[in-house]
């Protein structure tokens, strides 16, 4: 057995702990228990409690189809009336979202407004651009509230919107509305980045040929920039919208209903387009708004993700929305004009809940250690963490000079397949460690499982599995039912049985505590997002003077892992300046997929160290990144003095 660091451990704190919703772990395993005890009980139970039905659901879970399964079936609802209208009675003038643009400008949007501006949007994207039930809306866009209404009329109109980040390029933009066969895009012109207008419009523009699907674009002009209009295609929704009406029926769907896509990365081929569906994925996302982040009806909550994410769909959107709770959104760059911006925000929003990636507490550590001082974080409550591990010192930083040690961080551990959190303390509950996600949540099966599915002893590594079906979990990849099953219903096996694989690895320790110990696949975590190796050796490969490639993982300080790629060139590509060719190449993965794929290291090698059957052996390449000692058998390969020639030539 391998041995496991024991952490400290932090216990809540009792005053929070006193009105929390979940008060301590008595509380927390009597709802696991209960969950165990009567799976669907327990979940009808929070359906009927948490949501407003048109029509009831008849049917809490059918699996008779597993993994196609259906979660509250007969049921009907409309998201966007979860999200929106159920609050107008008590909380019509309540700020639904709170903007803060890149240059300071503020905007509160209250359940109301919201109300009339979805409504309008909806009524827009019906009359003007003819988008029915079941038709896809790309949605590619800066941090605005617009992003937010355009969401939610999509929901409330039962099109199926997919957001494409906004850092992706053209062809990234192009690929995933091609795959999702979209017939309308939605943008801005351009936004703000650090006091900088950009340009958005222009990326579109190039996505869209003779022959997409899209046959119109709707155009926020946020910057008020000059942009090119192609006629009878682009329009500008600041005129249209002008003359829409306010009200607009939500369109009655099935809980089964896709309710949105969203492209993430697999460890082979080209971006899955992850379906969620409507009632489980808005029950889960109001779920865990409760429980992990304990909103109280006068909290403010900031998270710092990009709606482009998923954790921007479920907890900037989706999830505080359908509480009734007030969601922050930011436009702008955290850092900047520095790094004490985000404590700025908190003192002048009286921020409760602040939830952001491992990436951004590195980098606001690093470039303002002492920032926080200046800056009232007493309104703090609970911070979380989300997209990657998090270093020990990371966490402690975070835990003390954020916190002042009396919020308790939640790990979250999840994924844009899982909807909403699957693995992570509850803050009035768990006794935490540092850097580790802790427990399931309450009515998620997830175990670590060795590869015959038996539990993984403590202090070994394993497979981060969910056993049983829940209600947000994904419901499709887009077109490929195959590579739905294929991808994550494949590997694992519990009684005989395949279970849900996260593609993750985790440990145990001697108390049950789960730490999630990384992807086991070739995806590589880039500042809490999923890069796939193949989609950067895809794009890499297009580049003419490049034969082959090979692209891993390398930890990365502030990235937490960076994009180390090994690329043999053609024979007789006469490259003679290195530099320029790693610049080139760099131009060509911007081209492609944008700028959050560019590699962080680049080699040029002769060879690539590889099976006799044409395997590349991606562990080597991984260890060599790292400056390891190679313990591994290179004898089987078909060239072993390659792996020699690599080291030494990174010696160098
Ligand atoms: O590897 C895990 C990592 O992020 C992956 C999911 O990425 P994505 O679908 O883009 O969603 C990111 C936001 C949920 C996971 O497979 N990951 C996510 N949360 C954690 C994490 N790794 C460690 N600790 C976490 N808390």
């Amino acid at each position: 057995m391998s041995q496991i660091e024991a952490k400290p451990v932090f216990q809540p704190n009792k005053e929070f702990s006193k009105t929390a919703r979940i008060k301590n772990m008595c509380e927390y395993k009597a709802l696991q228990d209960a969950a165990t005890e009567d799976y669907e009980g327990f979940w009808g139970g929070y359906a009927k409690e948490k949501l407003d039905w048109i029509e009831p659901f008849t049917n809490t879970l059918d699996e008779s189809n597993f993994p196609f399964v259906k979660w509250f079936g007969g049921g009907k609802l409309n998201v966007s009336a979860q999200c929106i209208d159920r609050h107008l009675e008590f909380r019509k003038n309540k700020a639904a979202i709170i903007f803060e643009g890149d240059r300071g400008d503020k905007q509160v949007i209250t359940y109301l407004d919201l109300y009339y501006k979805v409504n309008k949007f909806a009524n827009l994207l019906k009359e003007d651009f003819g988008v029915k039930k079941g038709d896809r809306v790309v949605i590619y866009m800066p941090m605005i509230p617009e992003a937010a209404y355009a969401m939610l009329a999509c929901a409330r109109i039962g099109a199926i919107h997919s957001i494409v980040f906004g850092g992706f390029s053209s062809e990234a933009l192009k690929d995933r509305i091609e795959d999702a066969e979209a017939k309308v895009v939605i943008t801005a012109d351009g936004a703000y980045r650090k006091d900088k207008p950009y340009m958005l419009k222009p990326v579109v523009d190039a996505a869209i040929d003779a022959n997409s699907p899209v046959k119109k674009v709707l155009v926020i002009e946020r910057n008020n920039e000059d942009v090119t209009w192609v006629a009878g295609r682009d329009y500008s929704y600041n005129e249209l919208i002008k003359s829409k009406s306010g009200k607009c029926e939500p369109e009655v769907m099935d809980a089964e209903d896709p309710l949105f896509l969203l492209y993430t990365s697999g460890s082979t081929g080209k971006p899955k387009g992850v379906q969620h569906n409507s009632a489980g994925y808005i029950l889960w996302a109001q779920m865990t708004m409760e429980w992990v982040f304990d909103v109280k009806e006068n909290d403010t909550y900031w998270c710092t993700a990009d709606v482009g994410w998923i954790t921007g769909h479920t907890y900037i959107v989706y999830g505080p929305l359908a509480m009734g709770a007030t969601t922050v959104m930011f436009e702008g760059v955290i850092t900047h004009p520095d790094a004490g911006r985000p404590w700025k925000m908190v003192e002048e929003h009286k921020i409760n809940q602040f939830y952001t990636a491992p990436t951004a507490i590195r980098v606001l550590h690093k470039m303002g250690e002492h920032e926080p001082l200046k800056y009232d974080l007493s309104s703090l409550k609970v911070l979380g963490t989300v997209g990657e591990p998090i270093d020990p010192p990371a966490w402690k930083w975070y835990y003390e000079a954020i916190g002042g040690s009396k919020c308790a961080i939640v790990d979250t551990y999840w994924q844009t397949e899982t909807g909403g959190h699957i693995v992570s303390p509850i803050p009035g509950a768990t006794p935490i460690k540092p850097a580790c996600a802790t427990f399931p949540l309450p009515g998620i099966m997830a175990e670590i499982l060795d590869e015959n599915g038996e539990k993984s002893p403590v202090g070994e590594k394993g497979l981060m599995c969910v056993t049983r079906p829940w209600p947000s979990m994904i419901r499709g990849v887009w077109g490929d039912e195959k590579r739905f099953v294929k991808s994550y219903f494949g590997d694992v096996k519990k009684d005989g049985k395949p279970v849900y694989f996260t593609g993750d690895g985790a440990v145990y320790d001697a108390d049950g505590y789960i730490t999630i110990t990384g992807r086991t696949d070739d995806v590589i975590n880039v500042s809490g997002h999923r890069m796939g190796t193949a989609e950067v050796e895809a794009a890499i490969k297009k580049h003419p003077n490049v034969a082959e490639v090979a692209v891993v993982g390398k930890p990365h300080e502030i990235k937490g892992e960076g994009i180390f790629a090994y690329v043999v060139l053609k024979s007789d590509s006469g490259v003679a300046d290195e530099v320029e060719e790693v610049k080139a190449i760099n131009k060509v993965i911007q081209k492609e997929i944008g700028n959050i794929a560019l590699c962080d290291d680049m080699v040029f090698t002769s060879g690539l160290p590889k099976t006799r059957s044409g395997k590349i052996m991606r562990r080597i390449l991984r260890s060599i990144a790292k400056g390891e000692e190679i313990t591994q058998d290179i004898s089987t390969l078909e060239d072993p003095s390659i792996v020699e020639k690599i080291v030494n030539m990174l010696r160098k």
